[in-house]
């Protein structure tokens, strides 16, 4: 048993505390959303359960694959025992059908296939809205390494391969989603979380949203979607 002690950051949708061995942190998964930067704000009612669970449910399944996450255990709904890790400030964006930013930043069109999938970063800051970035930007600003980001591009395609095989045995498609990565003793692990919150889900036959574009884009009820896409990957809950 870890005791929890003092918050060591509040994010968006989520808190991280401290506990009684410092090896360890404990992320709380909030009720809260928000989108675009924080601009836009709200909360849903279990909605730190879904994520949380999805979270668990598949770092575990990467974990058996192979692909190392900081994820240790679930304490309670909510409640997720990880391993400290220095997180590096770029996000790994994995796209295999396009929608979203890169349909509104550049001409390609929402639901066009991409083969092979393509990979972005992006620097993670608030402050700078979460500007696209490449090794050489990263390497600049001191923030990663080439090498890390080679095997941060590598987790990811691995990431991609095994989640399309998972969410398609649910008769879900994975147009794209986000990761993030730290250094845990030299090594680099998955960090955060990967749920409705920073994946695109949607259902294979009908083409609907179950997941926070929802909310983003005022596209029906988000409770709902949230609901419903947990029990397409948990059905237990
Ligand atoms: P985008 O199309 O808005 O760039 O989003 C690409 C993917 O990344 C999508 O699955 C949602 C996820 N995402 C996050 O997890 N956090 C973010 O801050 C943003 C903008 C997107
Ligand atoms: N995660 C970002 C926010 O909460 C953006 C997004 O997901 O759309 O503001």
């Amino acid at each position: 048993m870890v005791i929890k002690k003092e918050i060591q950051y509040s994010g968006k949708a989520k808190t991280l505390y401290r506990t009684d061995d410092e090896t360890k942190l404990i992320a709380e998964f909030r009720d809260s959303l928000t989108a675009f930067d924080g601009k836009k704000k709200g909360s849903l009612e279990h909605k730190g359960h879904y994520n949380a669970a999805i979270s668990a449910h598949i770092f575990k399944l990467l974990e058996e694959e192979g692909v190392p996450t900081h994820f240790e255990c679930m304490l309670s709904d909510t409640m997720m025992l990880v391993n400290a890790v220095d997180i590096i400030p770029v996000e790994v964006i994995v796209r295999n059908i396009a929608a979203g930013s890169i349909t509104r930043k550049y001409p390609i069109k929402e639901g066009t296939p991409l083969v092979p999938p393509v990979i972005a970063l992006d620097y993670k800051s608030d402050e700078y809205g979460d500007p696209m970035i490449n090794e050489d930007i990263a390497c600049v600003m001191g923030i990663a390494e080439r090498e890390e980001l080679a095997v941060m591009r590598k987790i990811a395609l691995e990431v991609n391969k095994l989640l399309i095989e998972f969410l398609d045995s649910k008769g879900l498609l994975l147009p794209d989603f986000k990761l993030e990565f730290g250094r845990l003793n030299g090594k680099i692990v998955l960090a955060d979380e990967i749920s409705a919150d920073t994946c695109r889900f949607w259902d294979k036959k009908t083409g609907k949203s179950l997941d926070k574009d929802v909310f983003r884009f005022d596209k029906g009820d988000v409770g709902r979607a949230y609901y419903e896409i947990a029990q397409r990957i948990l059905p237990e809950i």
